[in-house]
Order: structure tokens, then C-alpha cells, then sequence
């Protein structure tokens, strides 16, 4: 991709993170003053669903860029979206976070100890989120030169634990039967399958390229 295009992209790639916020907003603002079955008949519920997969697509959406750019090299210049995909997934886990603190557990204590205590998916989520703190902490360009290359890509594979413990959050809150997290859990498996066979894969050509030189 041409660099003079890589603002535009990314202008969309912004949009396309922030849109389905602003319309939401847009959904409990009408909720709240004209129409109050603008976010359907449970807006709690609604409203932890969209941030909660929201939060999810776009971890899944981040994990999937590493290996389209093996699989397609033409498609390299897609590295430079995975940073800003993988903050907005934060700051979407953030917002679901928050969802749950204020209209679930109404900001109290007691209620949080409780869903601990009864909804072990509580954990999960709590899990999956507590992992992606230290990945957006050390997103910038200074701690990947303070960690090492090394270190700071071990750190980054946490992002798969966060994701699968998303997935098991999904799981264990719909009812037996509902099968909803099932594409996402499928794209989430295809993905970790990927990684080893690409790395292989990655390994044998490099081997075959020294063998060819030699
Ligand atoms: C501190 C962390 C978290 C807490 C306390 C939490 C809590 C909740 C709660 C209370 C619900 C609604 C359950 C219901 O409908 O009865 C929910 C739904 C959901 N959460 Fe989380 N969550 C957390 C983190 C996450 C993260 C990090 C993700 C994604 C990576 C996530 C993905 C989802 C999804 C997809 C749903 C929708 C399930 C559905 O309603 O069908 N959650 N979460």
C-alpha cells in the first residue's frame, strides 16, 4: 500500500472502531429521552452484549493480522493497524468493565463480592481483561526497545490467553444450547492453529533459502 494512503486507512479504521460507539451513545441517549425502547427491553443487557463483543471482534480482528501477512505478504502493511485494533479492544473491554460496574453492580461492593462469589464467568472476563492491561501499557515504541524484541513479543502472546479467556466468558454466560460464541470461537481456533504450522512453515523456507545460498 502506498504511504500517502496509510492516513486514510487508518481515518477509516478509526471510524470504523469508534462508529458503532457513537451510535450506541446515539441509542441510549434516545432511550433515555424519547424513546425508551431504543436499546430494546433489557438496556443493561444490551448494552454489555455490544461493548462486550465489541471488545472480543476486535481482539479476535488483532490476532488475525499476523498470520493474513504470512499467508499474503501483500498484505504486510497491515501490521501497522494491529497496535491501534488491539488499544480499541482495551479501551472497549474498558467500557464493558465499566457497564457491569455501573449498571449491574450500581457501584457497590457487597454486589461485586456476590457475582464473584456466584458467576464464576465473572472471573473469566476479569481474566481476560487484567491480561490486556500490561499489553496496552507496553504498546509503545519505548518498551519494545526497554524489554528487547524477545521478551517484549513473549509478553504480547498473552493476548491469545486474553482472548481465549474471553471466549470461555462468552460460553459460560449464554444459556445451554445457545450457540452464539460459536463462529467467534471457531475463527479464535483456526487462528491458534495457524501460528505453530506458519512458524513451521516460516522455518522450512528460511532452511531451504540458507540450503539454496550455500
Ligand atoms: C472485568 C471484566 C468483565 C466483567 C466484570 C464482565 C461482565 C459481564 C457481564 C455481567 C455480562 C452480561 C451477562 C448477562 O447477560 O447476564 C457480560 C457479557 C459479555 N462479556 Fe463480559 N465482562 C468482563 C470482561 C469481558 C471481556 C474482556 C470480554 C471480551 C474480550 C467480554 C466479553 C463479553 C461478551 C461477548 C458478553 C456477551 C454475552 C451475552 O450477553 O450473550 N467480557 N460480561
Amino acid at each position: 500500500m502506498p504511504n500517502r494512503w496509510l492516513p486514510w486507512f487508518k481515518a477509516v479504521a478509526h471510524l470504523a472502531c469508534l462508529g458503532p460507539l457513537a451510535w450506541l451513545g446515539w441509542r441510549m441517549y434516545r432511550s433515555a429521552t424519547s424513546d425508551p425502547s431504543a436499546l430494546g427491553p433489557d438496556p443493561t443487557e444490551t448494552v454489555t452484549f455490544f461493548t462486550g463483543f465489541g471488545a472480543l471482534r476486535l481482539l479476535v480482528i488483532s490476532l488475525a493480522i499476523t498470520p493474513i501477512r504470512r499467508l499474503l505478504p501483500k498484505l504486510s502493511w497491515l501490521v501497522r493497524f494491529r497496535r491501534l485494533l488491539g488499544l480499541y479492544a482495551f479501551a472497549w473491554a474498558c467500557l464493558h468493565l465499566l457497564t457491569y460496574l455501573w449498571l449491574y453492580a450500581a457501584w457497590s461492593w457487597p454486589a461485586i463480592e456476590d457475582d464473584l462469589a456466584r458467576r464464576p464467568y465473572i472471573w473469566a472476563g476479569l481474566t481476560a481483561w487484567a491480561l490486556m492491561v500490561p499489553l496496552a501499557l507496553t504498546s509503545t515504541a519505548w518498551s519494545i526497545r526497554t524489554l528487547g524484541g524477545k521478551r517484549w513479543n513473549w509478553l504480547h502472546r498473552l493476548v491469545y490467553v486474553s482472548a481465549i479467556a474471553g471466549v470461555l466468558h462468552y460460553w459460560w454466560i449464554v444459556k445451554a444450547g445457545v450457540l452464539a460464541p460459536l463462529q467467534i470461537t471457531i475463527l479464535l481456533a483456526v487462528l491458534l492453529a495457524l501460528r505453530p504450522i506458519l512458524s513451521w512453515w516460516k522455518r522450512r523456507e528460511g532452511t531451504r533459502t540458507a540450503a539454496a545460498a550455500a
